[in-house]
């Protein structure tokens, strides 16, 4: 398989003793699309958010472009912030 375009690995993270990604992977290549799909609170979102550089994971989310390591969110942001910034900054289509 070539290269891809946008990779995360094993992403873990739980909000308030709720976990909402479960070491999740994804590699995505280039010129793909993708769809998400998944009952709310499934963590769609969260995964978006993670790959946005808005959520932090727990652990695990080792993130790429390209195949260059890709930044991780450097501070936490507030839950309702968090929760509000993907379908600002990430979500193409609704959801
Ligand atoms: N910023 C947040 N603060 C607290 N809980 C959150 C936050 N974001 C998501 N959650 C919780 O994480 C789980 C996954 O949510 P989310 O990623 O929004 O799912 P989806 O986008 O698939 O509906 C849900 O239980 C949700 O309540
Ligand atoms: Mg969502």
């Amino acid at each position: 398989m070539s290269t891809p375009l946008i990779e995360i690995c094993n992403a873990s993270k739980t909000f308030f003793g709720i976990k909402a990604l479960d070491d999740v992977s994804l590699a995505l290549p280039a010129g793909h699309l993708l769809g998400l799909i998944g009952q709310n609170g499934a963590g769609k979102s969260t995964l978006m958010n993670i790959l946005g550089g808005v959520v932090q994971p727990d652990h695990g989310g080792h993130m790429s472009l390209q195949a260059s390591p890709m930044p991780r969110a450097t501070r936490p942001m507030p839950p309702r912030a968090a929760s509000r910034s993907s379908t600002r900054s990430l979500t193409c289509s609704p959801t």
